[in-house]
């Protein structure tokens, strides 16, 4: 069985400060990056900044910047990010890197060698923010200006000498493609949206321009840059050493597994990045999963509505565990989904404070208390305990296939409603009575529910790293224990060992 797995992030536009969109897809890829690790995979989790095009040449401007100068400053903000995320990507890629220009290089020329490009001239409307061509049936006239109906950003008419990808050739290829591959654009939703659209057939593209500078020039013809979709969708095989294709990361790692993604950028992963993979005789990715929108209180987050929530000022006042676990929590992965800080204070009460952490405190607590802080000798096991353990290891399985049906939101259900079980069994069982009454069954009831500990914290530790590895300590067990095998395990814990009980991992958010 392939043990390796790849995934990606959107590479970001390093103009601005990183909003909840951008923490939104890395959370979600770093949370089954993770998973697939304690599963035991080879993973590569790649993210990065996407730096080149006429949208990042004019940011630039208005900072009176020259653009290499304002992408290296920017860029450094994103990477900052994936600390401050707390994300374990392996690479962190940017598109104005030499390894990348070596790549794209490669991938024009085979376009060109395959006779997929031809020059000629563009006419047509262009949104420097999506860095998109529109139809003229794609575009609405909102008082004097004309926006693109999808994004709602504004327009513009170019005329320009240009290079054209023969898209239209690929249409037919492209719906035998998905045929082939049910999965390989999610949400089902999603992927009929795209077949709909292919299906209406699909025009040439233009993958050059001659009105600007920023980008990586079209090998032999330096009059024009490299289309920045071509260039920026590109850099997920740059980062495996593309085109050396008898490279290890490469040979161990393409085709990727999955690409995140949000839905706006859907039409270049799944029609577009496809079609340039095929032509260039490289195959293309296993599947392309497009989430939905985050929005603050229902509505788009906007400065003028003043409903913005900033990751970074989130995990300055709450904590990046309880940010990454209320959006997973929260959102069901593929659609929109509302947030807002209210509900974000209830989740950490309910779940991480009153649930999770309370699990964790009170046993050990109790232990310190009563068990000399150690992990006590388990007698017979009675059916109640048995039952207990298997309710985790029976769904095992069910829990694996969700993460890799993308399905987050189910996932961390199943897991909390563990922890809310063993906080039942822990008061229905009264281990401070049966100290009093029957010691040897309160060390088994104590010993099966720090098994469970152990269990559901190694079910959380891809969405909570940090919170887990301090429980995983607290329980005399290292980071190599955090891995799923681990729960099958029934004696991992040593009876004896110490337990150290640590602060309180999630403190109560109080209402104001
Ligand atoms: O699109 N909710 O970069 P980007 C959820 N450079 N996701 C959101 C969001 C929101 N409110 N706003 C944005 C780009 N996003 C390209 C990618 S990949 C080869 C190139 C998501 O910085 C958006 O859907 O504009 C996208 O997945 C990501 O943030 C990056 O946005
Ligand atoms: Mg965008």
């Amino acid at each position: 069985m392939d043990k390796n797995y790849y995934i990606t992030t959107p590479i970001y536009y390093p103009s601005g400060k990183p909003h909840m969109g951008h923490a939104y897809s890395s959370i979600v890829a770093d949370v089954i990056a993770r998973f697939k690790k304690i599963n035991g995979y080879q993973v590569y989790f790649l993210t990065g900044t996407d730096e080149h095009g006429l949208k990042i040449q004019r940011e630039a401007e208005k900072n009176n910047k020259d653009p290499k100068e304002f992408c290296d400053e920017l860029s450094i903000t994103f990477k900052n990010l994936t600390k401050t995320l707390n994300l374990s990507n392996n690479d962190f890629i940017r598109t104005t890197e030499k390894r990348h220009f070596a790549s794209v290089n490669e991938v024009w020329s085979r376009l060109v060698k395959s006779g997929d490009i031809y020059l000629d001239k563009y006419s047509g409307w262009y949104s420097v923010s999506d860095e998109a061509y529109y139809d003229e049936d794609e575009i609405i006239q909102d008082g004097a200006i004309k926006k693109a109906k999808s994004s709602g950003s504004k327009v513009e008419w170019v005329e320009e000498e240009s290079f054209f990808f023969k898209l239209s050739a690929w249409s037919d290829k492209l719906l035998k493609f998905y045929d082939k591959n049910p999965k390989f654009i999610l949400p089902i939703s999603r992927k009929n949206e795209v077949i709909n659209f292919v299906k209406k057939g699909l025009k040439d593209l233009s993958v050059s321009r001659t009105s600007f500078k920023w980008g990586i020039p079209v090998p032999k013809n330096n009059k024009h840059v490299i289309y920045v979709w071509l260039d920026a969708l590109t850099n997920y095989i740059s980062a495996l050493n593309f085109p050396k294709t008898n490279d290890k990361l490469y040979k161990s790692f393409w085709p990727a597994d999955l690409h995140i993604i949000g839905k706006d950028i859907l039409r270049f992963h799944a029609i577009y990045w496809p079609a340039f993979l095929l032509a260039a005789k490289i195959e293309p990715p296993k599947r392309v999963f497009g989430h939905g929108w985050i929005l603050s209180d229902d509505k788009k987050m906007s400065k003028s509505l003043g409903n913005i929530l900033d990751p970074l000022e989130i995990i300055k006042n709450y904590g990046v565990d309880q940010l990454r676990y209320y959006l997973i929590k929260e959102v069901s992965l593929g659609n929109d989904g509302s947030i807002s800080l209210l509900n974000l204070k209830n989740c950490i009460n309910n779940d991480l404070a009153n649930n999770y952490g309370n699990l964790c405190q009170r046993v050990l607590s109790f232990i310190e208390k009563n068990c000399e802080s150690k992990i006590p000798q388990p007698d017979k096991f009675e059916k109640i305990d048995m039952d207990l353990s298997e309710d985790i290891t029976k769904k095992l399985p069910k829990l694996i296939e969700m993460i890799d049906n993308q399905d987050l939101n189910t996932y961390i259900k199943e897991v909390i409603n563990f922890s809310f079980k063993s906080n039942k069994y822990f008061n229905d069982l009264e281990p401070w009575k049966l100290k009093k009454t029957n010691i040897k069954r309160m060390n088994t009831v104590l010993y099966c529910i720090l098994n469970q500990i152990k269990s559901i914290s190694i079910l959380l530790f891809p969405i909570m790293p940090n919170s887990v590895e301090k429980t995983i300590s607290s329980l005399s067990l290292t980071k190599k224990n955090i891995f799923l095998d681990e729960i099958n395990n029934q004696n991992l814990l040593k009876p004896g060992n110490i337990i150290k009980k640590g602060e309180i991992l999630f403190k109560k958010i109080e209402s104001d």
